[in-house]
């Protein structure tokens, strides 16, 4: 397997028996393996008992040399040596409107690309974000199916629901039927073990009617134990995995033309119909960035994780009253000119002050000038809200933002309304959240375009006065430095699960 061309090679007979069964091949059929590999699914098409032609490309020269030799006698396989996404004759076939009868892949995904690549291909696929390169490989082949060609392709889950992919899944909802998408975990995949997603198998059919496209129910398959599984749906019914049925037109209209599945449908029901979002009642905006932290920022103690390669506070050097400064977004003047920043980490409901940040005029002005630096959303430093840390491993926190500055591995949430500070608190530390955000975006990043559309439910007068007492029982015994009550945040899950009613 080489790295620079992303060949994790479909070593699983379950998987492949599966993609081909989807792919309803027929005598005399032409099929396009766009990144052939070692050619596991030209072995199996050209194992069948009827006649196909297949037509295959792959980037890797020492692949090719092998898929030559390999398939030198059969005259139905044909390898050219390419670059699938910027070769001028597929570009050139895909906008003739002929094209193949079936396309299977496994296309490469997750690669570093470079600058001058990412512009070549940006000039090619403009509606796509050309850092992932298995999107472009799905986009393309599309393209080059006939009318009623099906094509069945192996890839990550992040197409389906990530803000970047709007592009991509607009175009598969006008311009094909989807037939059924099956989700599992990267680890059913032999050799690969990525964190950031999940894989799935995706089989749609070419169709140049939009209306159609739009009117067409499809299936996605979740649940699967294990990759036997896969390969035997039929005879495991209803027992693991579980079905659920969509209307392309629906996901088009839904949030981001976004897929959102969960094995709860009030989940899903709320994420694509509720009335109000938490962007709607909240200013979600991501925090400052010195440039050089090395330079600018300083821990209260060595014992805290991360501090160790930072010079510590000198502790008359800290500003208590900034927030009686005029101009504090100039930066302070005096000598004690270091005020608290809160940072990520999963610390729930309150964080106490680690870390300083040099704020004096002239850093300051440093940080407004500098390219590396970051001082964006800046009416938002020093206010009252909250932050979630942009990456939660297993459960997205919250922690208060009490008037501080807050930095860039933080989104800052800031009602409208401060008296919805403590809900807020709660509900983003609670289960409910936790489940909404996961179905909107299963990766652990929980950036603010993401925040932003999680549903937002106002509480009963009664359940919003009884959340802000617990969520503020829990904050003060916090600041007192000791232990809350686990009680009290088991009855916070409970009545923020009771609001939404899951
Ligand atoms: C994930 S592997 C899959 C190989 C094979 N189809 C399988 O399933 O085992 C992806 C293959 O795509 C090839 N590849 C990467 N970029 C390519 C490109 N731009 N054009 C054609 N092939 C490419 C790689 O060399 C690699 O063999």
């Amino acid at each position: 397997m080489e790295e620079v061309y992303r060949s994790y090679y479909t070593k699983s007979d379950s998987i492949v028996s599966y993609m081909l069964q989807k792919l309803s091949v027929g005598e005399g059929m032409t099929v396009f393996e766009p990144c052939a590999g070692d050619g596991v699914f030209i072995d199996r098409l050209n194992d069948m008992e009827f006649g196909v032609s297949i037509d295959a490309y792959e980037l890797n020269p020492k692949a090719v040399e092998l898929l030559k030799e390999k398939y030198r006698d059969n005259k139905n396989i044909k390898i050219t040596h390419s670059d699938m996404l910027t070769n001028d004759t597929l570009l050139v076939f895909s906008n003739m409107g002929r094209g193949y009868d079936r396309i299977i892949a496994n296309p490469p995904y997750g690669g570093w690309i470079d600058y001058d690549r990412r512009k070549q291909l940006k000039r090619l696929y403009p509606v796509l974000y050309v850092k992932e390169t298995y999107t472009l490989f799905l986009y393309l082949c599309v393209q080059l199916l006939r009318d009623k060609g099906i094509l069945v392709f192996i890839i990550p889950d992040t197409f389906l629901n990530l803000h970047m992919h709007i592009g991509l899944r607009r175009f598969l909802l006008t311009n094909t039927k989807i037939g059924e998408i099956c989700l599992f975990p990267s680890s059913f995949f032999p050799n690969v073990n990525f964190g950031y997603s999940n894989l799935c198998i995706i089989t749609l059919q070419r169709c140049h009617k939009e209306k159609e496209c739009l009117d067409n129910d499809f299936k996605v398959i979740t649940g699967f134990r294990n990759v036997t599984e896969l390969g035997n749906l039929n005879q495991f019914p209803v027992r693991h995995h579980r079905a659920f049925s969509f209307k392309q037109r629906e996901i088009y209209e839904n949030f981001d033309s976004a897929l959102f599945v969960s094995e709860n449908p009030k989940i899903t029901d709320l994420i694509n119909n509720c009335a109000v979002r938490v962007g709607d009642i909240a200013d979600c905006v991501t925090g400052f960035y010195s440039g050089n932290d090395k330079k600018h920022l300083r821990p209260i103690s060595e014992n805290i994780k991360n501090a160790k390669k930072y010079r510590l506070i000198d502790k008359s050097q800290i500003c208590y009253d900034y927030l009686l400064r005029e101009n504090i977004l100039e930066g302070i003047t005096d000598s004690n000119y270091f005020v608290s920043i809160v940072k990520g980490g999963g610390i729930k409901y309150f964080k106490p002050d680690l870390w300083y940040m040099d704020w004096s005029v002239e850093s300051v002005k440093g940080y407004k000038a500098s390219k590396r630096a970051r001082f964006q959303n800046s009416k938002y430093y020093f206010k009252y809200g909250i932050g979630v840390p942009m990456v939660s491993s297993t459960q997205i926190t919250a922690a208060l933002i009490e008037n501080k500055l807050f930095d860039q591995s933080i989104v800052g949430i800031f009602p409208e309304n401060r008296g919805l500070v403590y809900y807020l608190l709660a509900f983003f530390n609670s289960s409910t959240c936790n489940r909404l955000i996961r179905t909107i975006n299963p990766s652990a990043n929980n950036p603010s375009n993401y925040i932003k559309k999680i549903p937002f439910i106002l509480p009963s007068d009664n359940d919003l006065k009884e959340i802000n007492r617990l969520t503020q029982g829990i904050v003060c015994a916090l600041k007192e430095g000791k232990e809350y009550p686990e009680s009290y945040e088991q009855i916070l899950n409970e009545l923020v699960e009771k609001v939404y009613g899951f």
